[in-house]
């Protein structure tokens, strides 16, 4: 990581007027949540991607949900890291307008984010595989949970591989990507669409992108600042050069 990205990403952020800031596993990682590509991605020789489907768990519900159970457990024994308190401390300061997440865990609200958007969900919340029943686990659960209105399995509230997002929040993150002049994209690969797109909409409108990333993704070539690091490294940094 060099001095001269810290200081210039410093410099784009005191410049802006409309910040706001994609994250995805990655931010997570330095908290020891694993992310989905790469090494990472593997639970007992299983992909993410095989796992998080919707007709992986109408196949193997018990596999699926045990895969759950284990995110559950991890996440709950996880803290928030430098990086999703820095986050939290430029939305409190004003610096940050909104924040975007791909990430299901709950770290950016526990370290004090609230203007914050989920497109891929919440993995403590529940749905209906059935009804529109919805409701939040409370403690982790080794066994499916059952809808209390029309006895069918209970799923993660998460967006799965194949399914689209939710409209309204949809609506939030391209009213949010539409007032903003700078975007700040940090742990993403940048492959998931639509989550993936996202700073090409800032860009578009003339706007600038600051990447930050341990390495290249599909997203570091629109990029106008790149900051090769650690988040939880990188952020306190920019932090401390801010105005
Ligand atoms: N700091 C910054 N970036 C990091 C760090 C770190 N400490 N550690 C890893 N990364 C980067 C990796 O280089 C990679 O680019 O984080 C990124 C993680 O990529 P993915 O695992 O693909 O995660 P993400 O982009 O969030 O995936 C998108 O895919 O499976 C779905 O729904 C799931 O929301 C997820 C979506």
């Amino acid at each position: 990581m060099d001095e001269l990205s810290i200081q210039l990403a410093a410099k784009m952020i005191d410049d802006s007027e409309y910040l706001v800031a994609l994250t995805g596993a990655g931010i997570s990682r330095e908290s020891n949540i694993p992310t989905f590509r790469g090494e990472d991605g593997l639970w007992r020789n299983y992909n993410a991607m095989e796992l998080a489907t919707p007709e992986a768990y109408a196949n193997d519900p018990e596999l699926v949900w045990e895969w759950y159970t284990w995110r559950h457990g991890l996440i709950r024994d996880c803290t928030p890291n430098p990086a999703h308190m820095t986050i939290a401390k430029w939305e409190k300061d004003g610096v940050l307008k909104h924040l975007i997440t791909q990430n299901v865990d709950d770290l950016h609200y526990r370290a004090g984010s609230r203007k914050l958007t989920h497109v891929h969900g919440d993995i403590f919340g529940l749905k209906c595989t059935r009804c529109g029943y919805k409701s939040r686990l409370n403690e982790p659960s080794e066994d499916i949970p059952e809808c209390p209105e029309c006895y069918a399995n209970l799923r993660p509230d998460v967006v799965w591989f194949g399914e689209s997002l939710d409209a309204q929040v949809m609506n939030t993150v391209y009213d949010q990507l539409e007032r903003a002049d700078t975007i700040i994209v940090i742990g993403t690969s940048g492959i998931v669409q639509p989550a993936a797109s996202f700073p090409l909409v800032v860009k578009n409108q003339g706007g600038s992108m600051i990447e930050i990333n341990v390495e290249r993704t599909a997203l570091s070539n629109m990029a106008d600042m790149l900051v090769s690091g650690k988040a939880g490294e990188v952020l306190p940094l920019i932090d401390q050069h801010l105005l």
